[in-house]
């Protein structure tokens, strides 16, 4: 635990917020949480967290974290939270992938009320956070990161501290315009070679030990095998994701090529009505317009995550 243990508030228990929160609390943590729909939120007590039946209740919390949506569902919690003049909390940290506007008006609504903010995005799905191997990448002012880290370190595996203001956006905004651009061009890889013979749990096998493979493609790898589609992350979240890093390129002047045509292989997955699994059914897209009709492989593959 950290040496010195404040109380905490969590506002977000959807698949990320409640993992999160989930090791926060079983470290020991005083967390108590709130989530819209109230019933996601309730078995985080079984690890010693306290749900909060309103949002407002949190704002005696002397730090408090915001997992939710989009920027506009980070303005309603926000609103909810402050709904009094008192009190409020001392630090906010907001780990949801918002742009660096969303994100800087956010400051100035809580610079407002004398809050401290730290901007504090993370890079892992929902099993990556329980394995213990979430990152943060964090901006604002260095004396709110230094409050924050021994939780957030509590949390994940790491956090790295990147500067003032809103730089941790644009970092994670990049990230997961890779992610988007990187599960493309694996899914037309690896069809191509079963295309021409190789099945794709060989092909994956080889892909995941070479020094292409990675943290990503390996725990990817079964979704790709066995065609478990069971949703890490929405099509609907990837795509606002790819749209926040071509509304950057396009402020900072930047060609996105590959990233322009990533998104509209989203958009044509949502456009067809594939918005419940997971996004990595961009692999059952790119096999329909190989003209190939996937079957799951039924062999036993690692996630690289245990
Ligand atoms: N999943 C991933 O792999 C991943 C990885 C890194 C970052 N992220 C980012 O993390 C954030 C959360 O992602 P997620 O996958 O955890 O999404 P999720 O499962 O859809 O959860 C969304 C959470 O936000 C809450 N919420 C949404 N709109 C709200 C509103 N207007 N008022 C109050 N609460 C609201 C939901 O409450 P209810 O339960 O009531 O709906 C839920 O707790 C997103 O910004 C996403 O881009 C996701």
């Amino acid at each position: 635990m950290p040496t010195s243990k404040h109380q905490i508030g969590w506002i977000g228990a959807g698949r990320m917020g409640y993992e999160m929160a989930a090791r926060l609390a079983r470290s020991g943590a005083d967390v108590t949480v709130w989530n819209r729909t109230r019933a996601k939120a309730e078995p985080l007590a079984k690890y010693g967290a306290k749900v909060a039946a309103k949002l407002s209740e949190l704002a005696s919390r002397e730090i408090v974290f915001c997992m939710v949506s989009t920027m506009d569902d980070v303005r309603q919690v926000m609103h909810g939270l402050l709904e009094k003049p008192k009190p409020a909390p001392r630090l906010v940290i907001e780990c949801s992938s918002i742009s660096l506007e969303g994100s800087a008006e956010l400051r100035e609504m809580l610079k407002k009320r004398g809050i401290e903010y730290l901007a504090a995005p993370v890079s892992g799905n929902a099993k990556v956070v329980k394995a213990g191997k979430l990152s943060f990448v964090c901006s604002g002012p260095k004396e709110a990161f230094d409050l924050a880290r021994p939780y957030l370190n509590l949390i994940g595996v790491n956090s790295s501290y990147v500067g003032e203001g809103e730089l941790a956006r644009i970092v994670k905004i990049c990230h997961n315009v890779f992610l988007g651009v990187v599960t493309q061009s694996l899914a037309e890889i690896t069809l191509l070679a079963q295309k021409a013979g190789v099945p794709r749990h060989a092909f994956l096998e080889f892909m995941n030990q070479s020094v292409m493979g990675s943290t990503f493609s390996r725990y990817k790898t079964p979704a790709f095998v066995n065609l478990d589609f069971k949703v890490t992350f929405t099509p609907h979240l990837l795509r606002k994701d790819m749209d926040l890093g071509l509304d950057a390129a396009r402020k900072f002047e930047v060609p996105m090529p590959l990233a322009s045509a990533t998104r509209d292989l989203i958009q044509a997955m949502i456009g067809r009505g594939w918005t419940e699994q997971d996004f990595a059914t961009l692999l059952l897209q790119q096999a329909e317009a190989s003209g190939i009709k996937l079957k799951p492989e039924n062999v036993e593959v690692g996630d690289g995550l245990a």
